[in-house]
């Protein structure tokens, strides 16, 4: 089954069917105002924040068929009654003469041909303004006039999103509407829980005349709600019934009548959805929307600011699949990853006070930064400023309040209540954001370390709050001389009791003390480097003393000083993140990095990508945790968890094997998937969370599609390892590693203001080395492009050999 093709002139992957196995769906807006939408015009809307000001519902649990959170009809006369079209498909599911749902940069554009009528509907946040558009365009394609209804429609949830669930007395005692009727027949129709009536209303408005509006569901479905959104009763009669509701399941539905649409006629209307204050604060913003040259202003805007987004990195190589991922959706990928962190997708419901991971948010910066360094910045300021005075971090925060939680670990009174590894990732992110832009005076910016609300705070420099994250680390080893675990490490379901030491922890301290000591060299403090460099070479000989088990290295020590991972336990023997780790620390030198990435690959290799342990738990088991509550092939218990292939891709370039980064890129690429979807089922431009595992039944499907470390981390292994375009502090280093067969490959990296315009050759197709190197026609000793100033383009041409 075809469900659609990658249209890469307008960068857009086009649904051809709308009924995919799962929901694909596209994110329009930021955290600061938006949300995600489906191919079937569903869609969850807030502002700031999911679970405490949420303004659509949407409920993923709901059959794919239902309506969800938003939908649109459009309804011709015929006779005494009418018919009734879904240009989105859902919720009367009849099929169109042609659907089309195009998945853009930011916007979803569907196209839909029904007998005698063709709908466009565009839908999009503009970039500077918090409203959601939906711009529909309704085109007479019969040789008659005919008279046109449309009907957009948001059903409301309450603000706090998890009450709307928990509490169903409360919430429908405090929801009400309004209509604010304008001059010339314009409507703004408002929605609000009655404590916020003068600070949080949500409204829906147009830039046409409203014939007539709803607001309550249960008139709208008709029959006291047995009426079905497939049907609704209030769409069998003429108008609407203008009801303003006091109580009850809110939503906003606004009939605008296009009378007389004769034959070729297109006419238009564009809806805005948004929150204000009152009207009299948000009347110009309206009025700015109601103009139609403003809305195509503001498409037009937020496609120069994806082209600008995209421009620092564009790559032409032997393969399409690749520069499809690397040019359009990797990016754009990892943009949305680090707005909203793990907070809000399909499957990340953003109820609850999960907020952003300072983990998770600490690696998405590194996948923003040639592309938006300072949203990359202002969401590092912010993490430094969860960190605890102690060094490590707060696990969670709410980017609302700017609380902070301690995560999972509240659930288990007797677990330690930090994560090993949280602090250890802001080192990395710092030191790559330094090699990108330069930007040494980050370094010296106070920055709060937190604390509880109402509690006064200790305050440090960025280059302090780095120095007290290793510092903390470095104070808290185990009986083995390795980190301890604390309540997980980068992997959140292995929670074992305190005492436990880790090795992933063990080799990100490395990779961070790495990048300290190169900072401090380059910083002129030499004794910081020395110092920083000998906490390395000891953790080095703790790791290469007690966790080498012969053919890979062991995971875990359990509390009681037993190994996990090791050939001799009796359950999993093998857990891929510690071994390309182990190489990306320096850790594992010579035989010892080869061997481990070669055990990653006869154990754990699959065609659909590498998993992430072997064999798998096979029954839950209070003492290890969360990953043996999946079955075996699953996420963390074997399955394909897709964030870590990235790391081997890395590690396998670090070892000079392109053939086999190239293999691990090109097996885990969405865009290879398009064929194969009855398997896969999920979105084929954007990267999973993970695939089920070969232990698995089901292997090959893919869940968890959008916010993922996968993002972040794919895109670095292309662009800094594979092509091999590092940011280094004195320049761009020129290091690719890439299969044999290629014969070279072209890329464009615009490197602290610099456009660099490389071309690699690779006539003794090799993997890597460079025999040449020249900069601007100049030939240069080694791989590093120095700094260029004073200039805007500079040729740089590489033959590898
Ligand atoms: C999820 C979490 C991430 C964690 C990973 C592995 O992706 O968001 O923080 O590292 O699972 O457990």
């Amino acid at each position: 089954m075809d469900y659609g093709f990658f249209d890469n002139p307008n960068k857009e992957y086009v649904i051809t069917n709308p009924k995919t196995p799962t929901k694909w769906i596209n994110y329009i807006g930021t955290l600061a105002f938006g949300g995600f939408v489906d191919h079937n015009g569903g869609g969850v809307i807030c502002k700031q924040d999911p679970y405490l000001n949420r303004i659509t519902k949407y409920i993923p649990q709901l059959p794919s068929s239902s309506m969800n959170g938003e939908t649109l009809y459009v309804r011709v006369k015929q006779g005494q009654g009418y018919r009734l079209h879904a240009p989105f498909f859902s919720p009367i599911l009849e099929p169109a003469e042609k659907w089309e749902c195009r998945v853009g940069l930011g916007y979803t554009r569907w196209q839909a041909r029904f007998a005698g009528l063709a709908v466009e509907v565009t839908v999009f946040v503009p970039f500077d303004s918090q409203r959601v558009l939906r711009d529909i365009r309704v085109t007479n394609t019969s040789a008659q006039a005919q008279d046109v209804d449309v009907i957009p429609v948001v059903e409301y949830t309450h603000f706090d999103a998890l009450k709307q669930f928990t509490n169903a007395d409360w919430v429908p005692q405090t929801m009400q509407s309004r209509a604010i009727k304008q001059d010339g027949g314009r409507l703004v129709l408002t929605q609000y829980a009655f404590m916020h009536k003068d600070s949080m209303v949500n409204y829906l408005t147009c830039d046409q005349p409203v014939a007539s509006f709803e607001s309550d569901r249960q008139k709208f479905l008709g029959d006291n709600g047995y009426g079905t959104w497939q049907d609704p009763g209030a769409l069998k009669a003429a108008g609407l019934s203008n009801y303003e509701a006091n109580r009850g399941d809110n939503i906003g539905a606004l009939l605008i009548a296009f009378k007389g649409l004769k034959p070729g006629e297109t006419r238009r209307v564009v809806t805005q959805l948004g929150q204000m204050k009152d009207l009299a604060s948000e009347k110009a913003e309206i009025e700015r929307f109601r103009s139609t040259a403003n809305v195509d202003k503001a498409l037009a805007d937020l496609a120069k600011f994806w082209e600008g987004y995209l421009a620092p990195i564009q790559v032409e190589t032997p393969s399409p699949d690749l520069d499809n991922m690397v040019n359009v959706h990797n990016p754009r990928q990892s943009y949305i990853t680090k707005n909203w962190s793990r907070y809000l997708s399909l499957y990340q419901l953003g109820l609850g006070d999960r907020g952003l991971g300072f983990r998770d948010s600490s690696q998405d910066c590194m996948g923003i930064l040639p592309n938006k360094p300072g949203e990359a910045r202002e969401l590092m300021e912010k993490l430094l400023s969860t960190q605890n005075p102690s060094g490590n971090a707060m696990h969670q925060f709410n980017p609302l309040t700017m609380e902070g939680s301690t995560g999972d670990s509240r659930e288990m009174a007797d677990r330690p209540k930090y994560y090993g590894d949280d602090h250890l990732w802001i080192v990395l992110t710092t030191c790559y954001y330094l090699k990108e832009t330069g930007d040494f005076d980050f370094l010296k910016w106070q920055v709060p370390f937190y604390a509880k609300k109402g509690a006064a705070r200790e305050s440090g420099t960025v280059l302090e709050h780095l120095e007290r994250a290793v510092g903390f680390t470095h104070g808290d080893l185990g009986q083995h001389g390795l980190p301890l675990l604390g309540f997980a490490d980068w992997n959140d379901t292995i929670n074992l009791r305190a005492g436990a030491e880790s090795l992933f922890n063990a080799n990100l301290y490395g990779a961070g003390l790495k990048e300290l000591v190169e900072l401090f060299r380059h910083l002129g403090d030499a004794a910081k480097a020395d110092q920083y460099q000998q906490w390395w070479q000891s953790m080095k000989k703790s790791v290469n003393d007690v966790a080498w088990d012969g053919e890979w290295w062991l995971r875990y020590f359990d509390a009681d000083g037993r190994p996990m991972g090791s050939h001799a336990s009796p359950t999993t023997k093998l857990f891929m993140e510690c071994q390309p780790w182990s190489v990306l620390s320096g850790f594992a030198e010579g035989e010892r990095a080869r061997q481990c990435m070669d055990s990653v690959h006869a154990k754990l290799n699959t065609r659909n990508g590498l998993k992430l342990s072997w064999p798998s738990f096979t029954q839950y088991d209070p003492n290890v945790g969360g990953a043996t509550t999946y079955p075996p092939g699953a996420k963390e218990n074997g399955g394909i968890f897709l964030h870590t292939n990235p790391w081997c891709m890395i590690a396998a370039t670090l070892l000079g094997n392109g053939d086999r980064a190239y293999q691990y890129y090109d097996q885990i690429n969405p865009s290879t998937r398009n064929g194969r979807i009855e398997e896969y089922e999920i979105e084929p431009y954007v990267y999973a969370q993970n695939i089920l595992g070969d232990e698995h039944p089901q292997f090959g499907l893919g869940r968890n599609s959008w916010l993922s470390g996968t993002a972040t981390w794919t895109y670095q292994a292309a662009h800094k390892y594979i092509l091999g375009m590092l940011p280094d502090y004195d320049g761009l280093r020129l290091d690719p590693c890439i299969p044999k067969a290629w014969n070279g490959f072209k890329a464009k990296r615009v490197f602290r203001g610099v456009e660099y315009r490389i071309t690699v050759q690779n006539p003794g197709h090799v993997s890597k080395g460079l025999k040449s190197l020249s900069v601007d026609g100049k030939a240069v000793a080694g791989n590093l492009i120095p700094l260029a100033s004073g200039k805007k383009v500079v040729e740089v041409l590489a033959v590898m050999g």
